[in-house]
């Protein structure tokens, strides 16, 4: 195991030297790693093309060490704990010895299938142990995972599966969740319709085996293709730098970008963040409640506790089913030690009342977690107090897709907390606060443009197929730094507290949907002229989705044509960019260059309409008053 920091003290020490000697510091942390080949050198960095290599030259598989490095010391611990979705049904383990005999066997089924190093795999898939076999299997022989989630729609699947140019979807038949069971592999079917011509083969689990439409030639069961297959893979040898794995996410402009994460730094930073903001400790359990499909779920459900030896929970279902309770439940009969989720999980579960907590024993947690968005102070209270009685240190960790790994937050019970506050950064994260005009913000209880001034192991190397776009997005905005769209407050104390998004991004429910990827959707609409969507606060997911539309003609019915435009955004991106509200508008506030006002949208669909500014200089000021008086709120 790494060093794990033993106090706030030890912290501070540790911190300064990460930053004095940034290359001698991750030099150790990596050398507790199995590498095929040691490093030349440690870091070799820009930040105006940019190119950021960590750990150059070394070579490494990082199932190797997620895998048989531990099966000598740890071969019959559990590695992977799934909790189906039916409550009643048993808990299903891996071992770490089983779990690399089945990787092995997933890994020679792709093989022979004519899979190897640098292809691209799509995945599709519920929460299930394969997703995270699937997963592993490729990083086994290098082909680069992209694992899309499971609520989106055909089109944005195919959208990603065309950018990454990826020769293989792995999916599951159907996937239950709650009452539910959704037939993932019709929207598979429905996806390879639109052109993805790089599709050679489809893998299909059976999962709940339903009816199901197997295409012959490019569909094939994974039962078939993997249970015959021997236990063992010799691992493909890896540069630091190879790609390890693209994942999309939204931005500000266009469609969404494919974050690609390397092999070294990756793997070296998400077992170093685990283990200290974790402070996991020999023989715990840890359960991280997030989906493998977005970035908590690679680095800290597969990857993190793997690398680290952990046992970690793979749930398979909604916290919701079959009642609120569903995660103290699980929490209680696991003996779950470190609970990790999301603050609109927590909104959400608060607002079911106390008793679904109360009725479980939950004295084996040890640290509770959040991830996602801001965790306001109710809800701060709610999980210290009720679900933690007090023992529990909250950890809120802030970071990004795009930062591979936690990059501020508490480490265990050794950092001060505050709530509603990330608190400080963790070793080696040297996080720095801008103005507009791109000048150092300096001292404490300032607020600023959050950036940071250093490379890190698990940085975004590029963004897949497009290194411009990369740098446009993150490295243009200030000179040699990373600029990472979010605001923060440095308080007296200098603790951070994340106060959101600066750019067009919304957070919804902890999931970052572009405002214009929502546009887009909604103008496919016919009867469509135009639209803005803005992001408004909402007391469960942190943000709801608010969006202002010109229709051309009169609308007959407007409940049955809001029900359309809802349609079309699930059809065009999925179920979580659903449009809150709707209104109707005979114009959109615009600046005489024809730019639309957004802060004035965003004051109007928060309630706010008493102080709008000047509206005279608009190129249409009485939209606004118009806009005002048919306000949905
Ligand atoms: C954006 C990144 C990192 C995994 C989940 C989201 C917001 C994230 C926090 C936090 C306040 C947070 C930021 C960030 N965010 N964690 N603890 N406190 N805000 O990953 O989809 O890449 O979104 O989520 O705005 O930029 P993501």
């Amino acid at each position: 195991m790494t060093q794990q920091i033993k106090s706030f003290d030890d912290y501070k020490a540790v911190y300064q030297k990460s930053v004095e000697d940034p290359e001698g510091f991750w030099a150790e942390q990596a050398s507790t790693f199995t590498w095929r080949k040691q490093w030349d050198k440690v870091l070799d960095w820009n930040f105006t093309e940019p190119n950021v290599n960590w750990f150059v030259g070394g070579k490494l598989n990082i199932t190797e060490n997620c895998l048989d490095r531990h099966l000598e010391t740890r071969g019959d611990q559990v590695a992977i704990l799934f909790e189906p979705n039916d409550a009643d049904a048993e808990n299903i383990t891996y071992t770490y010895k089983e779990l690399h005999a089945e990787v092995c066997k997933a890994a020679n089924a792709l093989k022979a299938n004519g899979i190897g190093k640098g292809d691209r795999v799509c995945f599709y898939m519920p929460m299930v142990p394969e997703l995270a076999i699937g997963v592993l299997a490729c990083a086994r022989i290098g082909a680069i995972h992209s694992v899309v989630f499971a609520g989106f729609s055909a089109q944005a699947l195919a959208d990603r599966i065309k950018d990454a140019t990826c020769k293989a979807v792995i999916c599951s038949d159907y996937n239950s969740r709650g009452t539910k069971n959704i037939p993932v592999k019709k929207v598979v079917d429905d996806a390879l319709s639109m052109d993805c011509d790089s599709i050679e083969m489809v893998l299909v689990h059976k999962n709940t085996g339903g009816e199901l439409n197997m295409v012959s030639g490019r569909d094939k069961w994974w039962h078939d293709e993997v249970d015959g297959q021997s236990t063992a893979c010799e691992a493909e040898e890896m540069d630091s730098e190879d790609m390890l794995f693209i994942l999309y996410t939204s931005g500000s402009t266009g469609k969404p970008k494919g974050v690609v994460h390397t092999c070294g730094g990756y793997m070296v930073y998400t077992k170093y963040s685990f283990e200290n903001v974790f402070q996991y400790q020999e023989g715990d359990i840890y359960w991280c409640t997030a989906d493998i499909g977005w970035i908590t779920g690679h680095s800290y459900i597969v990857y993190g506790p793997l690398l680290a030896g952990a046992t970690t929970v793979m749930f398979e279902g909604v916290p919701t089913y079959p009642d609120a309770g569903r995660f103290w439940q699980t929490c209680e009969k696991l003996k779950v030690n470190q609970f990790y989720t999301a603050p609109t999980a927590i909104r959400a579960l608060m607002a079911q009342g106390d008793q679904h907590v109360t009725k479980y024993d939950l004295s084996s947690l040890k640290v509770l977690g959040s991830v996602g968005e801001p965790i306001n102070e109710e809800a701060w209270e709610w999980y210290h107090e009720l679900v933690g009685k007090k023992n529990c240190p909250i950890v809120d960790t802030w970071w990004q897709t795009e930062t591979g790994g936690i990059m501020i937050g508490g480490l265990g019970e050794h950092s001060p907390m505050k709530p509603a506050h990330a608190g400080y950064p963790l070793p080696g994260i040297q996080p720095c606060l801008m103005d507009a005009d791109g000048k150092e913000l300096e001292g404490n209880d300032i607020e600023g443009l959050l950036c940071v001034k250093y490379p890190w192991p698990s940085m975004l190397r590029t963004t897949y197929g497009d290194h411009e776009r990369c740098r446009q997005t993150y490295f243009s905005a200030f000179e040699n730094l990373y600029f990472t769209g979010d605001g923060a407050r440095r308080d007296k104390d200098g603790m951070y507290r994340i106060i959101g998004r600066v750019d067009d991004v919304i957070n919804v429910s902890g999931h970052r949907m572009g405002t214009a990827e929502v546009e887009n959707a909604i103008n496919e609409h016919e009867l469509v002229v135009e639209s803005a969507v803005v992001g408004y606060p909402h007391d469960i997911k942190g943000q709801g989705i608010y969006a202002y539309v010109i229709v051309s003609g009169d609308i007959e019915d407007e409940d049955a044509f809001r029900k359309e435009l809802i349609q079309v955004v699930v059809k065009e991106i999925g179920p979580i960019a659903k449009p809150d509200k709707i209104q109707i508008v005979s114009g959109l506030p615009k600046t005489r260059s024809g730019k639309i006002m957004r802060r004035i949208l965003r004051k109007v669909a928060s309630g706010d309409t008493s102080n709008l500014g000047d509206t005279s200089t608009l190129l249409n000021p009485e939209v606004v008053d118009e806009i005002k008086d048919t306000a949905l709120v």
